[in-house]
């Protein structure tokens, strides 16, 4: 096949245009490189400088008649921000997604695989959070997720789109290739290397009163090749099936201070801690139920260990102190 990967510079969508192309498909990315890295691109790759929400690129691009799917990573990323400035994630996870959906439907392109959140459930009622969940975000960025799923199950329904709408929760770990350079960086596990490497004098945990062994927040990690092999088999199973929704996690949780602990133990270095109090929506724990792509498309995380994820991240990061930016 050949795919459409929108976002295909960023962390998750690189890994997943590499796994694509090992895995004999044709890709060409779409990236503003707002965010994103232009050396991440599989070299395989071919790759467009553009907009997602761009009507008239879409149309010259879907106009060539060579797309046959479409992956949907682009998207701006941080809750935080969503609250301070709701516009600006409902106008580029929200409207810039459905301009490129109806440029899809017009085309007679009828595949889509969406990078959808486990913030599209808001406060868990519940632990695993399974599909069943109800969906009731807690902050601008999953609302914004969660109203292109509704629009994807109406253009399911009403316009035989075939959609896999893929909730995942925290991606971390890296390739030999790739690696996690976002900026702001938010993420635990780079911030955390960051400061093994002494790049931050510290790192700050918010919240240590949680009702958690520890009191710290407890969350579910994958890594990132995990998440890209689902991808795969979403894709091969939209041939057959029209309408999928699916968590990717491991089902295990870590603690803020697991994850630091076992940071010290994967680098050898000293990880100095600031602890500060709770942030507003951070949920106690977040932990994914993903029986049901498990059962369904067989998907088996390789790399569960959580030693294992923070040391893909250590070897990419040692060789690349600046990121991307050293390359
Ligand atoms: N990283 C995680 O833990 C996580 C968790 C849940 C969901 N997600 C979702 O996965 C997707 C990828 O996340 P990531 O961590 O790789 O983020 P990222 O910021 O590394 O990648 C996003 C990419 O999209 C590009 N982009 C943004 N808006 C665009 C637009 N309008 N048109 C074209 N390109 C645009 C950016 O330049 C960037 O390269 C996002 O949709 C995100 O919401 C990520």
């Amino acid at each position: 096949m050949h795919i459409l990967v929108t976002g295909g510079a960023g962390f998750i969508g690189s890994h997943v245009v590499d796994l694509l192309i090992r895995g004999g498909h044709r890709v060409t990315v779409l990236d503003t490189l707002e965010k994103g890295h232009r050396i991440a691109v599989n070299p395989e790759a071919a790759f467009v400088r553009g907009d997602c929400g761009d009507a008239a690129l879409l149309s010259r691009i879907f106009g060539e008649g060579w797309v046959d799917a479409v992956m949907h990573f682009a998207a701006y990323i941080e809750a935080g921000e969503s609250m301070a400035f709701p516009e600006r994630f409902f106008v580029n996870n929200t409207a810039r997604t459905m301009i490129l959906l109806e440029a899809m439907l017009r085309a007679g392109i009828g595949k889509f695989v969406f990078s959808s959140t486990a913030a599209t459930y808001g406060e868990p009622q519940y632990i695993p959070i399974d599909e069943a969940h109800p969906q009731r975000p807690t902050n601008a960025y999953g609302q914004a997720k969660l109203m292109v799923e509704q629009t994807l199950d109406w253009l399911n329904r009403h316009r035989g789109l075939s959609y896999a709408a893929l909730r995942y929760f925290n991606a971390a770990g890296c390739s030999d290739r790739l690696g996690e350079d976002h900026h702001p960086e938010t993420h635990l596990i780079p911030l955390v290397l960051d400061t093994a490497l002494e790049k931050r004098p510290h790192i700050k945990v918010f919240g240590t009163d949680y009702p958690t062994p520890d009191g710290t927040c407890i969350r579910d990690y994958i890594h990132v090749e995990d998440l890209a092999t689902a991808h795969l088999l979403a894709l091969e199973t939209l041939e057959s099936r029209r309408s999928l929704r699916y968590n990717l996690g491991n089902g295990q949780g870590y603690s803020v201070r697991q994850v630091i602990e076992a940071a010290r133990l994967v680098t050898g270095h000293p990880v100095p801690v600031v602890e500060e109090p709770r942030r507003p929506g951070d949920p106690a724990i977040l932990v994914a139920g993903s029986e049901r792509i498990r059962r369904e498309l067989g998907w088996e995380p390789k790399r569960p260990a959580l030693e294992d994820i923070i040391e893909s991240a250590w070897l990419w990061r040692q060789a690349h102190p600046m990121g991307y930016g050293d390359a």
